[in-house]
């Protein structure tokens, strides 16, 4: 059952109009379709097959005559006429006995579906395929308060509703919610003067956490107009907040839905990442509707179509909204963190996949992530202008397309006149490029020469890797800081290269790949005073922090590897930073974050040596207690100075500052047996100050009551409970965390049917490196029980999750075995869904 991208046809029959009517029932739901279909000149292949599972087909008939097509596990054939026809059909399904979350299903009493990517045909026969696009209109019936679908409304009544959606959409964008559902409005006028309503529509009790999502709609309803022209189609906007999601939320036309954790907040619940976050959601969902949902993928396979360009969007937007360096900082803690460590494992994959057996399982940070980094080289490579040119012409010719790889990049070669045949390669090659850098100088010429290499790794399936189009930023600086040569975008196409700068009068220190302008690794040999002297000076933030955090790294392996303790420069050099008050708070702490344990891992595996996660956790908790130690009174000062009186506001300022304050506690805490942050727990006036008291508090092991008291204000509160579980899994030392992961499961609280209390208990426990990979084995132990058990519920979030162990071959033997015995004993229990055989299979040798 695996899908070829060359074995692409289109599908034989255009659905000219939809309509469905749906007759509620918790366990019996009939769900009527209309289809009105004609022959696709475009195709040649006439087999009229629907796709259809799970499904209860009660009558089908074709022109009004009952017909009895052949059915199958997948879908459904049937003969049909040569002209055009109306497939008409009833079904029943079950959405109160669907765990898998994916279809229709419930969710605490309340209706509602995902149906992307393949979800729909559990809702109805349907050729489920991105390229079938039509016409929707649905009439939803049941004795709810509330009745929702795509589209305008057009009319409801108690008990009915009817919604039609004008803009042709594929399947996957449909939506129904239905349920005892209050919103809370606002209204958006558009560039053209149109009327919009805005909804969002939560359960009775959450109504005061829905603001800060209004106003994010708002500002990126308004920055899409002013940044890409676009503007919004429909007279309403409806977002819902679900409580069991698989994912973040869904871009739905015109009915987003979300899951709670990415909607709802408030100053007392929610932290000021988690504001952050939401912001940033709102803004990908509601940008899909010109990147994904006007213009829509031709397959699966063009999935970084539509979301490599809406995450780089909603990145440029929160760039905007907030500190852009500190939000580039941010992205590229997350993708070193995830998209690197996928692309160096047994799952790596190009951009565009080349086949899948369970799309699903593509959803992945390589897909979004590195998918919106090949967005920003295109843009860096043409500029602004030339990007701008190529997304007008892209939204003008492709508009009610589903397009592919090879039309975006066609756009962008018309509008710049630019070739791109190699810089494809980013899209149909899986892995991360190195880059190797060293320097030449030539005083008698005054000419500084950078030589430039680069070698990508071979992935499954692909052993040889071509040299890439990498766009290279490069700074030079005077040795008094004074920048000689201003960023300069230097475009590598050979495996080796060199770029001369000349007519300089002194050797300068050069700042290479300055706002990360490539996802790639930089490999560059650089001593401790150049680059405390471009952490003190570089006038490139990124680089900047860069500079900083490659410091900590090297501090960090002399600890790990030679116990070597950390020199006073960099201790100077790090006290310099966080005391600097010209600096933004956000970027100071940012900068005062040691590179995480997985990280670690991956950089010694990378010099060739087999990482130990026990080792590396001490050397960590070594260095943070000597930076605390030596800088205890600037800790005392920041956390004093930090604070932020007044009303809580979830702005970038008053984060950054919170975040400073929070990292000086953690510190702090090492010192005084947690005294400031017992304090600040008890006076905290938010959650971002609560939060980070209880974190200080069990990361020194210095909580006393504080867990449950905690635990006694917010046992009401679904997702401040999902903050609880997590924390104490994160912050368990090595030994205890598969104990503490255990020990929670059996709390009435934990919930496995929930996908955000399952993550909050065993995505900490993956996230706790030295805990998950404790060499007891009980971490993978436990993770694989779990996993099993959750599989027979909900397959997709299981399959996520195996990627816990997609480190295996980092590691010794003893700890290879066990992790790869895990994956083997997932892979063996009968009734295992594809999702999860598909992952297991990949991630096995
Ligand atoms: N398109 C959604 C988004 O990026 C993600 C939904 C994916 N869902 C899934 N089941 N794979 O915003
Ligand atoms: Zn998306």
């Amino acid at each position: 059952q695996t899908v070829y991208l060359a074995d692409y046809t289109p599908f034989g029959f255009i659905p000219e109009k939809v309509e469905l009517r749906f007759i509620l029932d918790p366990h019996a739901t009939r769900v009527l379709s209309r289809i009105e279909f004609r022959p696709n000149p475009q195709a040649s292949d006439r087999r009229f097959f629907l796709h259809g599972e799970g499904l209860k087909l009660i009558a089908a008939s074709i022109d009004g005559a009952p017909v009895t097509p052949e059915l199958t596990d997948h879908g459904l054939c049937c003969e049909v006429p040569e002209g055009p026809f109306v497939w008409a059909a009833e079904v029943e399904i079950d959405p109160a006995a669907n765990t898998a979350l994916e279809g229709l299903y419930m969710s605490n009493g309340m209706y509602c579906t995902q149906c992307e990517a393949e979800g729909f045909r559990k809702i109805t026969y349907y050729p489920d395929r991105p390229d079938v696009m039509s016409v929707f209109t649905v009439h939803v019936e049941g004795p709810y308060p509330v009745l929702l679908s795509n589209g305008n409304p057009v009319d409801s009544a108690e008990g009915h509703a009817t919604w039609h959606d004008p803009w042709p959409k594929p399947s996957y964008l449909f939506a129904l919610v239905a349920g005892d559902l209050v919103a809370r409005s606002a209204s958006f006028t558009t560039m053209s003067g149109r009327h919009v309503a805005l909804n969002v529509w939560v359960r009775p009790g959450d109504e005061g956490k829905c603001d800060f999502a209004l106003e994010a709609l708002q500002a990126s309803m308004k920055w899409d107009e002013e940044v890409y022209g676009r503007e919004y189609d429909l007279e309403v906007f409806n977002i819902v907040a679900v409580d069991d999601f698989n994912m973040g939320a869904m871009e739905n036309k015109g009915l987003n839905i979300f899951n709670a954790s990415a909607v709802l907040a408030s100053p007392e619940t929610s932290t000021d990442a988690n504001y952050e976050r939401i912001e940033a959601i709102i803004a990908h969902e509601y940008f899909h509707n010109w990147t994904g949902n006007r213009i829509t993928c031709r397959d699966w396979f063009q999935l970084c179509l539509k979301e490599g360009l809406t995450v780089f969007r909603d990145q440029q937007f929160t760039g905007d909204m907030r500190s852009a360096p500190v939000a580039r900082i941010e992205n590229v803690i997350a993708l070193r963190g995830r998209q690197f460590r996928e692309d160096n494992g047994p799952l790596a994959h190009p951009p565009r996949p080349e086949s899948f057996v369970e799309i699903n399982n593509f959803y992945t940070a390589t897909v979004y992530e590195k998918g919106a980094e090949i967005i920003g080289m295109l843009r860096r490579l043409v500029g602004e202008n030339g990007y701008r040119k190529a997304l007008d012409l892209y939204f003008a010719r492709h508009d009610g397309d589903a397009a592919t790889i090879e039309d975006w990049l066609k756009v962008f070669e018309d509008a710049t006149g630019r070739e791109l045949a190699q810089f494809k390669r980013w899209y149909t090659d899986a892995g991360t490029p190195r880059l190797k850098v060293t320097e030449e100088w030539d005083g008698d010429a005054g000419r500084l020469t950078l030589h430039l290499e680069q070698t990508t790794p071979p992935t499954p399936g692909q052993d040889q890797k071509p040299p890439r189009v990498i766009p290279v930023d490069v700074g030079l600086l005077n040795p008094n800081g004074d920048e000689v040569v201003p960023t300069t975008t230097l475009e590598m196409t050979e495996a080796r290269q060199s770029f001369s700068f000349d007519g300089l009068a002194s050797r300068p220190v050069a700042s290479v790949l300055r706002d990360f302008s490539a996802p790639v690794i930089l490999e560059r040999q650089s001593d401790s005073a150049e680059r405390a002297f471009l952490l003190a000076h570089d006038t490139d933030p990124f680089n900047r922090w860069e500079a900083g955090r490659t410091l900590a790294r090297d501090v960090l392996l002399g600890l790990v590897l030679r116990d070597e303790a950390p020199s006073g420069d960099f201790i100077d050099a790090l006290a310099r930073v966080a005391g600097d008050d010209g600096l933004d708070p956000a970027f100071r702490a940012l900068a005062l974050r040691l590179p995480g344990q997985d990280e670690m891992a991956q950089a010694l595996s990378d010099a060739g040596v087999t990482p130990d996660p026990t080792r590396i956790w001490e050397a960590t908790e070594q260095l943070s207690d000597t930076i605390a130690q030596r800088m205890r009174p600037l800790w005392e000062r920041l956390h004093t100075e930090m604070e932020v009186t007044g009303p809580y506001v979830p702005d970038a300022e008053g984060a950054g500052r919170r975040a400073l304050r929070n990292t000086a506690l953690m510190a702090l805490s090492r010192c005084d047996g947690g005294a400031a942050a017992r304090a600040q727990f008890a006076a905290a006036g938010n959650m971002t100050e609560q939060l980070g008291a209880l974190s200080s508090l069990l990361a020194t092991q210095t909580a006393k009551g504080e867990v449950d008291a905690f635990f006694e204000q917010w046992k009401h509160d679904r997702l401040v409970m999902d903050k609880w579980f997590g924390l104490q899994v994160m912050q368990a030392r090595p030994e205890k965390a598969a104990e503490v992961a255990e020990a929670l499961t059996a709390h009435p609280l934990f919930d496995l049917r929930n996908p955000n209390r399952f993550r909050s208990v065993f995505g900490a426990l993956a996230g706790n490196a030295a805990g998950f990979h404790h060499p007891s084995g009980k971490g993978y132990g436990l993770m694989a029980d779990w996993l099993i058990r959750l599989d027979k519920l909900n397959p997709q979030t299981t399959a996520r999750m195996c990627s816990a162990f997609e480190t295996w071959r980092r590691y010794d033997a003893d700890r290879q075995q066990m992790m790869t015995d895990a994956l083997r004993r997932i892979n063996a229990q009968p009734g295992l869904s594809p999702d999860t055989t598909e992952m297991t299979a990949r991630l096995l040798p």
